[in-house]
């Protein structure tokens, strides 16, 4: 009993030890396009987004990555607790706020405030929803 729990004890510090670096050099972004899901639950009315996360190298992780207190910086936007509520439409923890919002921080919302300068940066349903 004894051994078996400092066995689990030094496994666990040795997971800690390799994994410190990753989270020391901050966690790259992901390279491929990133297919969405629809939260649990939540049954898709339209094609899924795929979203080339590479094609928004320019800027910074914090224009669409932010912190929720305890959270992980890069978690998911549909996480518990986030953008997870596929009731309702508007507000924060709305999903489809969370993509659609006029807030600078949503894919359309900032599209839309950087139409002048990134006419590449679509607006149209159907060029998400493709
Ligand atoms: C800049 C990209 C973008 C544009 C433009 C966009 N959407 Fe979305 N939309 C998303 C993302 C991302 C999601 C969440 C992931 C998913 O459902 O694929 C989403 C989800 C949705 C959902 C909830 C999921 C579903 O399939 O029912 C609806 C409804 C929706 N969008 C409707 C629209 C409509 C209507 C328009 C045009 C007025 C629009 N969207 C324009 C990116 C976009
Ligand atoms: C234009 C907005 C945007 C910018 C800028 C951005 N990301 Fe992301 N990133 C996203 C979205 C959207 C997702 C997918 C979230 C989801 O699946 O719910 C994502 C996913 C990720 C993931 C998780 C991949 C996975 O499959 O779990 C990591 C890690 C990540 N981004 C890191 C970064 C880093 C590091 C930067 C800055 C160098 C960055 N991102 C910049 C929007 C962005
Ligand atoms: C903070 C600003 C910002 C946010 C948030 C953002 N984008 Fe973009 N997006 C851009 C800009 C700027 C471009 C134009 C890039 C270029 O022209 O090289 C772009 C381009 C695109 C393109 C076109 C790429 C191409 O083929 O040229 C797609 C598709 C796209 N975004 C999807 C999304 C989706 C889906 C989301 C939300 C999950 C999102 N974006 C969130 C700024 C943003």
């Amino acid at each position: 009993m004894k051994r078996s729990l400092f066995m689990s004890l030094v496994i666990a510090a040795l997971a800690f030890a390799l994994a410190m670096p990753l989270y020391a050099a901050g966690k790259a972004a992901p390279a491929n396009d990133i297919t969405f899901k629809t939260p649990a639950g939540m049954k898709a009315t339209k094609p899924l987004v795929k979203f080339p996360h590479k094609k928004h190298a320019a800027l910074k992780c914090a224009d669409c990555h932010h912190k929720k207190a305890g959270a992980n910086e890069y978690a998911k936007c549909d996480t518990k607790g986030c953008h997870d509520n596929a009731a309702v439409k508007t507000g924060k923890d709305s999903f489809y706020a969370a993509f659609h919002s006029n807030t600078p921080h949503s894919c359309v919302g900032c599209h839309k405030a950087k139409k002048a300068t990134n006419p590449n940066a679509p607006t149209a349903c159907n060029k998400c929803h493709a």
